[in-house]
């Protein structure tokens, strides 16, 4: 059985942040009503690859869901809204500032209405924030959560990370509030608001600089080969230095092409069997014995020679030759993995991590898979819908709405875009 099975969503969210999370929470079993303006989703025309289909950015993010379109500013609108609501067990929205109050339905009247419904916001910064009242985007969030600050190299600008860690990331911890208000729900029978700021949820992401922040007011970080002192205030940019306490970093490997990397955690253990393999390959008796690299403390000091010479012997083979020698010394390590080599990887077909669908508008797409495994509950991922596929179904089907009541209320423009005001 699906492990949420019996929860239902109302799905009011938007672009990344919060489609992200309610397409988990569909992938694990419930029911998911995605409530779209009569215009759909943005996102469902941003960046379109097929003319008139929905676009990658909209399908990959709304699977397992069903489509609605309500227009909210109209009353017949706003009354199905309630109706729905008395019906669902979550209502999720990651609206800029002040719309859903605009709408006229912000948390303490939804819990009015149903007082078991959970309400779940993804904010740029959230209602106790100085920030609150401004919009946010991923980029927007990496900037102000730590992450920009903290990634490239010192003496560059800073760098955004491909990982939609204010987005999806945010996304991940609504979806983790949601479950525990669920189950406090369960307990007392009362819904709780569950708000989560993407900074927050950044910052949450960056906790290890927030580790080195404060150890930068007691002395330098010996682990970083960029350099810090006692007092510098800010977390540095380090480039790949791993951060860790086991020296890491990212080295070539033939033929030297854009993702011909590697990368290594020269971990306390593994020295001296890695050192062993330069010595041989490189031709250098004295280095497992050399005393520059003798201990964790000197191999610190001595870094940079240390990954010269890692990155001498990385650029006699390729990156999956070198990924498979160090495996056999038992070295922590990974190949950088282009999108184009984890489309064609055996681990992403065995885990379902790449997983194919059809489109009645875009015919076969794929979609990234589902990255949490239940044993009794496993995903079946189905295409997203099509805007309002599911209108008359969910009308009927939740509400218990006659045809006539459906062709009153669509005659009302309870579910088309309000007209245009004459000039
Ligand atoms: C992402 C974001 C910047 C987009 O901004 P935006 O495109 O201007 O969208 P907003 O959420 O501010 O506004 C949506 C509008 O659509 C309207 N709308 C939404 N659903 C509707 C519906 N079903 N019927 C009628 N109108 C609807 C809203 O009422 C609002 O109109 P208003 O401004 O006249 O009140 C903004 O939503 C935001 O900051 N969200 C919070 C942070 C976040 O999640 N960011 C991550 C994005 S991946």
């Amino acid at each position: 059985m699906e492990a949420l099975k019996g929860i239902r969503i109302l799905d009011m969210t938007h672009v990344q942040a919060g489609p992200t999370g309610s397409q988990l929470m569909a992938w694990m079993g419930a029911d998911v009503i995605k409530l779209e303006p009569p215009t759909g989703d943005i996102t469902r025309v941003q960046l379109r690859d097929v003319p008139n289909a929905d676009s990658l950015y909209f399908t990959m993010l709304n699977c397992n869901k069903r489509s609605i379109t309500v227009n909210l500013k109209s009353d017949d609108g706003k009354q199905v809204f309630i109706e729905l609501l008395k019906k669902c067990d979550v209502v999720m929205e990651n609206f800029g500032p002040g719309v859903i109050e605009r709408l006229g339905f912000p948390w303490e009247k939804v819990h009015e209405i149903n007082p078991r419904a959970v309400m779940a916001s993804i904010k740029g910064f959230g209602s106790s924030s100085p920030y609150a009242n401004l919009k946010a985007y991923e980029n927007v969030a990496q900037a102000m959560g730590g992450a920009m600050s903290t990634t490239g190299v010192p003496e560059g600008p800073p760098f955004v990370t491909g990982a939609q860690i204010g987005d999806t990331g945010t996304g991940l911890l609504l979806v983790i509030g949601i479950l525990a208000a669920l189950h406090h729900r369960n307990h007392t029978g009362q819904g709780q608001y569950v708000e989560v700021a993407m900074m927050d949820g950044v910052m949450n992401l960056c906790r290890v600089k927030f580790r080195d922040h404060q150890r930068l007011t007691r002395g330098a970080l010996g682990e970083y080969t960029v350099p810090t002192h006692q007092g510098m205030g800010a977390a540095p940019r380090s480039g790949n230095d791993s951060g860790g306490g086991q020296l890491g970093n990212a080295v070539r490997c033939k033929p030297g092409g854009t993702n011909d990397f590697i990368y290594i955690v020269v971990q306390e253990a593994v020295w001296d069997a890695l050192a062993k393999r330069i010595s041989v390959e490189l031709g250098l008796p004295g280095l497992v014995t050399d005393p520059k690299f003798a201990t964790i403390d000197e191999r610190r000091r001595n870094q940079a020679d240390m990954w010269e010479l890692i990155g001498e012997l990385a650029l006699k083979h390729d990156k999956r030759e070198f990924m498979q020698i160090l495996n056999e010394l038992d070295v922590p390590c990974g190949p950088v993995m282009s999108t184009e080599d984890l489309f064609n990887d055996e681990h992403v077909k065995l885990r379902s991590m790449w997983v194919e669908l059809d489109h009645p508008q875009r015919g076969k797409w794929w979609n990234v898979g589902m990255p949490i495994k239940l044993s009794n509950s496993p995903a079946d991922i189905k295409r997203s819908p099509l805007l309002g596929e599911h209108t008359e179904e969910v009308l009927r089907q939740v509400l218990g709405y006659s045809d006539e009541k459906i062709a009153q209320l669509r005659q009302a423009g309870a579910f088309s875009a309000s007209p245009k005001k004459a000039a």
